[in-house]
């Protein structure tokens, strides 16, 4: 049955359809698109727990399928191994050698099923073969769900830096199943929290605050389980995910490429947290945890130069803390930190540029590109 919550994001590039709910309701629909040649793409950890059902799913025998002949050792599928770290331009290459061999044509089909990783990379590879190819995705993880399933930004590594090559490609439907959540180590439910609490604070405060509420509810009714598991039995975090993507489909549609500014805010904490993977090598933590560090950066700063109220800062580091997230880092090199600034894209006009929140009286996030050096270097010898 179709979700009345299912949005339909008008995007300047293209239309698409985001669905929630259980994926087998989209049986039908899912089972048609077999009738164009798809390769599936995933990770080694996703195809251990979730790609035999959904294999199983479009193979069904259905009186509706339209495939019947198609078993599951037909559907080309292409593994990479998990980790952001392989978000890297000779992992392109191999999902694009596996479309090769599976013989995708113009009228193909990618699918992404997995997290950030490789909703990015599907999304950039089938950008590019053969100049470009629909895609599908499934996210799995919840930082997928809420950012990188929706909006088409899709970015890779290099040695420069983060998402610094990439391109703008719109998926052709969104499918954003829960469930599939409970498959997820806490550790990534965690990182996803980062994603939603940055969307709600930049723009709907008042999400941030009733999420802080209903937060403090769960805990005190069930106080010695982990806030992400409580989260998974409640119907609370499918709520969050909707409120969660309808804010971001605004924004895709306001400023798709990100060339008017409202997009840029959705790089809350980013500068920061992106110069804390470069550092760390992006192997110590996962995206959202460096936001999260990156989002109390942010904040410490926006503190500085009197722009934010202390205690909102520290109420949005509780929440951070609360939901499973890091909120310190300690800062190794604090000059090629600062230099790592100036290979953020939006900063490649040697101007560094912050989303920083503000609160005077309204709480809003805004673009800063005039933020005075030495404020910003007393900001990160706090963080030393
Ligand atoms: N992840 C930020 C954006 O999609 O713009």
């Amino acid at each position: 049955m179709e979700n009345t919550n299912n949005l339909l994001i008008n995007a300047k590039s293209k239309s698409y359809p985001i669905y929630f709910g259980n994926l087998s309701s989209y049986i039908e629909h899912l089972q048609s698109i077999l009738s164009k040649k798809i390769l599936i793409v995933t990770t080694d950890s996703i195809a251990k727990i979730l790609l035999n059902d959904f294999l199983s799913l479009l193979c069904r025998n259905e009186t509706s399928n339209p495939n019947r002949n198609i078993s599951i050792d037909d559907i080309p599928v292409c593994i990479i191994q998990d980790g952001e770290s392989n978000k890297d331009l000779s992992h392109i290459e191999y999902i694009l050698d596996c479309a090769f061999r599976a013989k995708l044509n113009r009228n193909s089909l990618m699918i992404a099923l997995g997290g950030g990783v490789i909703t990015d990379m599907v999304g950039f590879a089938s950008g590019i073969y053969q100049r470009g190819i629909d895609f599908i995705s499934i996210p799995t993880t919840l930082l997928s769900m809420v950012d990188a399933s929706v909006g088409g930004k899709c970015g890779i590594n290099n040695k420069y830096g983060k998402n610094l090559v990439g391109i703008f490609h719109q998926p052709n439907e969104v499918y954003i199943d829960s469930r599939f959540l409970t498959t997820l180590p806490k550790r990534e439910i965690s990182a996803g929290f980062a994603e939603i609490i940055k969307i709600f604070a930049c723009f709907d405060f008042y999400l941030l605050e009733e999420l802080d509420k209903e937060l403090q509810m769960l805990e005190s009714k069930n106080n010695q389980k982990y806030i992400q598991a409580m989260l998974l039995e409640s119907s609370m975090l499918t709520t969050i995910i909707q409120k969660s993507v309808m804010l971001k489909a605004k924004v895709v549609e306001q400023d798709e490429e990100e060339r008017n500014g409202s997009r840029a805010i959705l790089n809350y904490g980013h500068t920061f947290g992106h110069a804390i993977e470069l550092e760390s090598n992006f192997t110590q933590y996962l995206h959202g945890e460096a936001v999260s560090m990156g989002i109390v950066m942010a904040n410490r700063l926006s503190c500085k130069l009197g722009i934010l109220n202390q205690k909102i800062a520290r109420d949005i580091e509780s929440l951070l803390y609360r939901c499973g997230l890091p909120i310190r880092y300690k800062i190794k090199d604090i000059e090629s930190f600062y230099q790592s600034f100036f290979l953020d894209k939006k900063s490649l006009d040697s101007k560094l540029h912050f989303v920083l929140l503000q609160s005077n009286p309204n709480i809003f996030a805004s673009l800063h590109n005039d933020i005075d050096k030495d404020i910003l270097l007393e900001t990160l010898h706090e963080f030393s």
